[in-house]
């Protein structure tokens, strides 16, 4: 059956379901891992509102769930199914309710069989490499009354303009490249993404030339490593290039991008991200360890010398730049020396901010065959000392801002306090301030009163 034949089908069963239930088939997010992962829920969204469905936030009301799973660390996915687990009495309140699995995770063939066999409330399984053929699946279940997965690896490039569904209105992500090829040796996404592969810089300009007419301020570029982009790209082109590119469509006020892999900085990029205004000054370069033995087991192909040097002359070319970075403690075989350079190297570098976390074994992965696995009281207390360190040296930047002034684009109002809003510094620093307006998407001038480690509180000027 053609594509358009299936969402003609789709169309009429989503009307009808209308005409009987009284509201138009609620569909329901739960999302989970990085901006990938919430821009392929961005996507599904889309092609379903398409059809009609609403979207809500609670899934007890809804008629379609879609999970979108991540695989990074085994915490990540015992959440994940301790999630998909609480959904089984929904569905035997609701058996019409349908409950999609996908992401990294469902690319996962341990994962699959445990869901195959023991998760039986899920309908649908949906991989990572062909998000635009949800619907195809979907009526399969609908039409068929059958259990429908598609977990083939195509390494082909999504689907061009499909429509999107966005939680923000002010701010976007766009992919420009999918996949990893850098099989850093204690990471899964290489094996749940897929080979690397680019858009071409064309794509991604009309696509987000269409966003900014669409009130987007602010977009993000999306890739496992950015630096790469381009790779087997007729005329040729790389990631300087791009973000020049982008930098120059008018009215396109904020520009970020991740992520970078030290390996890959060039020059070029730098002196790029240096020149243009709209492009934020928050560079996130994962640095991941701080001794060249552990950098050198985990395949990152730079030495801690390299990083130093980079991270150096990044905060000459640009001085107010914000420099966040990931960790992670207790690979196989990490000593105690070696995890004192990661603190060393972490107190001379000076991170705004810092992602921490504990290695995780990951099946498949070849740092998961290695000797000497760091036991997990351990890998706890290395975290701990590496997060008191990195709590004290957010907080000495912060409190340097306190009498500045911030330019920051508004999310909303804050959670807590609904008299307080919340936003993004260009340097990517959480600011809280009161208002009395919504402010919400503009980009605005906060003076910075109090600071603390993790955010900083101000007052409109
Ligand atoms: N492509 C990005 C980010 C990938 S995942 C990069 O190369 O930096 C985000 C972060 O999760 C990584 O930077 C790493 O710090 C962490 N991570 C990845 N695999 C992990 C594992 N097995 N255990 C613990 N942390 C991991
Ligand atoms: Fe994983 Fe390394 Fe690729 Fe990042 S660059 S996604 S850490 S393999
Ligand atoms: Fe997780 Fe997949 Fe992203 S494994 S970190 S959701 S690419």
């Amino acid at each position: 059956m053609s594509y358009e034949n299936i969402k003609e089908e789709l169309l009429n069963w989503s009307l009808k379901f209308k005409e009987k239930q009284g509201h138009a088939p609620h569909m329901c997010f739960l999302t989970f891992g990085c901006q990938m992962s919430f821009h392929d829920a961005e996507l599904i969204a889309g092609l379903l509102w398409e059809l009609g469905f609403v979207k809500i936030d609670q899934p007890e009301q809804a008629d379609i769930i879609v999970m979108n799973t991540c695989s990074v660390r085994e915490s990540a996915e015992n959440r994940v199914l301790g999630q998909l687990g609480r959904l089984k009495h929904l569905k035997e309140n609701n058996p019409d309710m349908i409950i999609a699995f996908g992401g990294c995770m469902a690319q996962r063939p341990e994962i699959v069989e445990k869901i195959e066999k023991s998760y039986r409330q899920v309908d649908l399984l949906f991989g990572t490499h062909k998000i635009d053929d949800f619907l195809r699946l979907l009526h399969n279940v609908l039409f068929s009354q059958s259990r429908s997965k598609d977990l083939e690896e195509t390494n082909a490039l999504p689907k061009e303009g499909l429509p999107r569904l966005r939680v923000q209105k002010h701010s976007a992500m766009v992919s420009i490249t999918y996949g990893c090829n850098n099989f850093c040796t204690y990471c899964i996404v290489p094996y749940v993404r897929g080979r690397e592969r680019s858009r071409r810089p064309e794509d991604i300009i009309s696509e987000i030339e269409f966003l900014v007419a669409d009130g987007v301020k602010e977009v993000t570029l999306l890739g496992q490593n950015v630096n790469s982009y381009g790779k087997g790209l007729e005329p040729q082109v790389d990631f300087a290039d791009l973000l020049v590119e982008v930098a120059e469509i008018t009215d396109l006020k904020r520009i970020r991008f991740m992520t970078s892999h030290p390996r890959d900085v060039s020059d070029k990029l730098i002196s790029a991200f240096a020149q243009y205004d709209n492009i934020c000054k928050h560079f996130h370069l994962p640095l991941q360890a701080g001794s060249n033995s552990i950098l050198k087991a985990m395949n990152r192909g730079y030495s801690k010398e390299k990083y130093l040097q980079l991270a150096q002359k990044i905060k000459e070319d640009v001085p107010q730049v914000s420099f966040t970075t990931d960790i992670i403690v207790g690979f196989p075989s990490e000593t105690e020396e070696e995890f004192q350079e990661t603190l060393d190297l972490v107190e001379k570098i000076g991170f705004d901010s810092a992602y921490t976390f504990i290695y995780s074994k990951r099946g498949g992965t070849p740092a998961a065959q290695m000797e000497g696995q760091v036991p997990y009281q351990i890998k706890q207390q290395r975290i701990q000392r590496l997060m008191d360190l990195q709590a004290e040296i957010s907080l000495q930047k912060n409190l340097k801002l306190e009498g500045e002034t911030l330019q920051v684009l508004v999310e909303g109002p804050s959670k807590n306090d609904a008299n307080m809003y919340t936003g993004r510094s260009d340097g990517y620093k959480l600011v809280h301030f009161p208002s009395q307006e919504d402010k919400t998407g503009e980009i605005i001038s906060v003076k910075i009163e109090k600071a603390s480690p993790w955010h900083l509180t101000g007052r409109l000027v």
